[in-house]
């Protein structure tokens, strides 16, 4: 099977053509609910989840990012029965993980600001990579330790604090006009990852050269982090217009390097 390409076809037909335990990765965000009406694509949930398990590795993790629409004054829950099915299938939940939107769309209404979504992280088993994004610890020094001596007695001794700590499951980001992403020519497609969003994910759970896939490519992003990241990808993405729109942003990007490092 062909690397470093988006299948202009429903992703359903790209993961039929790939054998068992094929990527070792996979990121993606659906078109859920029906938010959006992507030329009214359909959308076959079960399957689709069927086969992201089938062609993940043992140890591979599924990012997938998803919130709810607000339907007859009630959220849908669409993404809490898709992460139930998906830990029906065999899935592990191994992480429910928020994207925070630190600038979401204002609403109006009866509901506090929509500001964040879901990212849950599912694996084949256990996680075979985790490479946890570390931050500064605010207070360093000295610290008090609780300890139980050999007599039983508790006592209390003076460890340094380590000055990294790994980050909480709640990721940050500020999103829209050229800040999730530089490239102009993105913003024709109504819902991009932000390009950091994918960064993050990417390197936390995959080693260099891993094979990462994205089935609903949309504009490329996937695809473009992956090459920053010197992973190996693949897409599916459904709709012409946006392969078109996906290629020429990775044209714009990579006239120069991508050739000299074999990824495309
Ligand atoms: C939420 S968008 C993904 C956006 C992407 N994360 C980005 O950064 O641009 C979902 C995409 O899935 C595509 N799509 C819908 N049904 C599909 C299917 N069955 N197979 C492949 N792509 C599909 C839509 O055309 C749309 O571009």
């Amino acid at each position: 099977m062909e690397l470093q390409k988006i299948y202009n076809e429903d992703c359903l037909f790209t993961m039929s053509k790939m054998p068992n335990d094929f990527v070792d990765f996979i990121i993606t965000s659906p078109p859920y609910d029906d938010l959006r009406n992507y030329n009214g694509y359909k959308f076959e949930f079960e399957k689709i989840a069927k086969e992201l398990f089938r062609i993940l590795k043992t140890g591979g993790v599924l990012i997938w990012v998803v919130g709810d629409k607000t339907e007859d004054g009630s959220e849908t829950g669409t993404s809490f029965k898709q992460a139930l099915y998906f830990k029906e299938i065999g899935f592990n939940l191994h992480d429910t993980m928020i994207y925070y939107k630190n600038n979401p769309m204002p609403t109006t209404g009866n509901r506090y600001h929509q500001h964040f979504e879901y990212m849950f992280a599912f694996s084949k088993n256990t996680p075979k990579t985790f490479n946890p994004i570390k931050e500064e610890t605010k207070y360093k020094g000295l610290a008090n330790m609780k300890n139980r001596g050999e007599n039983g007695n508790l006592d209390y001794k003076k460890v340094e604090r380590t000055s990294e700590k790994k980050l909480g499951n709640v990721f940050f980001y500020s999103i829209g006009g050229g800040i999730s992403t530089k490239d102009k020519i993105a913003y024709q497609h109504p819902a991009i990852f932000p390009e950091q969003l994918v960064y993050d994910q990417i390197i936390t759970w995959t080693n260099e050269f891993d094979l990462v896939y994205d089935p609903f490519m949309g504009s490329g992003t996937t695809a473009k982090v992956a090459i920053l990241s010197n992973r190996q990808w693949i897409g599916s993405e459904i709709s012409k217009e946006y392969v078109v729109l996906a290629e020429q942003r990775l044209k714009e990007n990579f006239s120069h390097n991508l050739f000299q490092n074999g990824f495309i």
